[in-house]
């Protein structure tokens, strides 16, 4: 049975699901919350210590303003009405990304890092205007700047995921094949899981289906 240590959410889907069942790509956003908690809770039930979960890209910037208003108004509600519990759950949050949001956003998620930090029983990696290729990009600029040696070891330390292993079992929801620019150097070796169900319908059932077929797939890394 292969340890599960770490699984990453390309949560995708919500626009679909609230268009096709509330006529508002913004109902599915709603909606795609209440997925967040309930799955949450379920890699909390397996004992699963890393939870990554991609919110918003660099190349979400892209979509109407009104729409990325709302998914940032709704972040804030969600850190503003959750934070208290989530911290008395044990849970420790970090944000990938830059924070380039409000001030009052910017404030609330560095509040939500420092409060939670010292929390052991799950960390969740918000993945908040991630893109993997600037990550990369400023990860050798970094090494670049200290005259560091170009390897494995440097690059990792330099990445925003520095401390974090790499996912073991990568999800992604809404019935689509593509990385979207996520964590392209640290999904080098893990287990992919397209979902077809968009991420409001995705439920406890379908995260424990996978988990069970992940547990039981030969990983070789390379080896035989
Ligand atoms: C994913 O759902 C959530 C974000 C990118 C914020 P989408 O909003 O991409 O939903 P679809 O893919 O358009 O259905
Ligand atoms: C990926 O979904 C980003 C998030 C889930 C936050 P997108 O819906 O933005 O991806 P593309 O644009 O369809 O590849
Ligand atoms: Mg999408």
């Amino acid at each position: 049975m292969n340890p599960l240590n770490h699984v990453a959410i390309i949560m995708d889907g919500n626009g679909r699901w609230g268009l096709k069942y509330k006529n508002s790509r913004n109902a599915g956003h709603k909606e795609g919350l209440k997925t967040v908690e309930k799955i949450i809770n379920e890699t909390i039930k397996n004992r699963i210590k890393f939870l990554t979960l991609y919110a918003f890209s660099t190349e979400n910037w892209k979509r109407p303003k009104k729409e990325i208003n709302y998914l940032f108004n709704l972040l804030e509600n969600f850190l503003n009405n959750r934070l208290e519990d989530i911290n008395k759950q044990n849970i420790r949050i970090k944000i990938l990304g830059y924070k380039k949001f409000s001030s009052k956003l910017n404030k609330l998620l560095n509040l939500a890092e420092k409060k939670t930090s010292k929390n052991s029983k799950l960390q969740i990696n918000l993945a908040l205007n991630y893109g993997s290729k600037t990550e990369l990009i400023n990860a050798f600029k970094k090494i670049y700047k200290k005259k560091g040696k170009i390897n494995e070891k440097n690059l990792e330390k330099n990445l925003q995921t520095y401390n974090i292993p790499d996912p073991d079992l990568l999800i992604r929801t809404g019935n689509t094949k593509r990385l979207s620019n996520f964590l392209l150097w640290q999904l080098a070796y893990a287990e992919i899981f397209f979902e077809k169900k968009l991420w409001p319908a995705f439920t406890e059932k379908e995260y424990k289906k996978i988990i069970k077929e992940f547990r039981s797939i030969k990983r070789n890394f390379g080896k035989i």
